[in-house]
C-alpha cells in the first residue's frame, strides 16, 4: 500500500456563529464545536484511508479561549500518523473576529478513526508522509500519544468491568 501525503487528507470547514449555536454566555456550544471537529476529521481519516472509518475515540479537547458570537469559527484537519488500522487526526480550531481580522487560536483535538473493510472489520491503511515542520513535529510525538490511548482504553475496559459486577 503507497504512502500519502498528509497534505492529501487536508480539510477545511469555516462557519458564521450565529445565536442558535451559543450558549447564554454569547460564545459557541462546546457540543456544537465537538461536532464540528468530528465531521472534518472524519472527512481527513476518509480522504487518506479512501474507506468507511469509524470514531475509535477522542482526545481531551482543550478549549483554550470562548468563540463569540458573531465572528468567524474555521477548523483545519489532517491525518498525522498511522498504525496498522488506525489513523490519528489532528484538528486546530480558529475563532476570527470579523471586524478586526484579528484571529485566535481557540482549540485544538486529536482524534483516532479506525478504516472499516467490506467485511465490517478494521483494515489497514496507507502510511503518511510528513512534510512541513508541523506535520513532522506532530508525526514524531504520534507513538507517545498512541501509547497513552492503549492505556485509557484499558482503564475504560476495567472501569466497565467494575461498574457490571455492581448492576449484578
Ligand atoms: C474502534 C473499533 C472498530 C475497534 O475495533 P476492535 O475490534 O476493538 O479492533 P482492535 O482492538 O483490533 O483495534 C483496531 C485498531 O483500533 C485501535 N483502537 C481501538 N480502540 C481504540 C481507542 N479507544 N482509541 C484509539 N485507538 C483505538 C487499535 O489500537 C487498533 O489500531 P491498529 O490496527 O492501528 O493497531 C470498535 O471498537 C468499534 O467499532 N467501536 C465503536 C465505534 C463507533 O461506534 N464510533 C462512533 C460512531 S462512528
Amino acid at each position: 500500500m503507497e504512502a500519502k501525503k498528509i497534505s492529501a487528507s487536508r480539510v477545511y470547514k469555516s462557519s458564521h456563529v450565529l445565536p442558535p449555536d451559543t450558549n447564554n454566555h454569547g460564545t459557541l456550544f462546546g457540543g456544537k464545536l465537538m461536532a464540528y471537529i468530528d465531521d472534518v476529521a472524519a472527512l481527513s481519516a476518509r480522504k487518506h484511508a479512501r474507506k468507511s472509518v469509524v470514531t475509535a475515540s477522542t482526545d481531551s479537547i482543550d478549549f483554550l479561549k470562548p468563540i463569540k458570537v458573531d465572528s468567524e469559527v474555521y477548523l483545519e484537519s489532517f491525518v498525522t500518523w498511522t498504525k496498522n488500522t488506525s489513523m490519528e487526526v489532528f484538528v486546530k480550531i480558529i475563532a476570527e473576529d470579523l471586524y478586526t481580522g484579528e484571529q485566535l487560536l481557540c482549540a485544538t483535538s486529536f482524534l483516532t478513526f479506525v478504516a472499516i473493510g467490506d467485511d465490517g472489520k478494521p483494515t489497514t491503511v496507507p502510511k503518511v508522509i510528513p512534510e512541513t515542520e508541523l506535520e513532522k513535529f506532530l508525526f514524531e510525538q504520534a507513538p507517545f500519544r498512541a501509547e497513552n490511548r492503549k492505556r485509557r482504553r484499558k482503564e475504560s475496559y476495567n472501569l466497565i468491568t467494575k461498574i457490571k459486577e455492581n448492576y449484578n
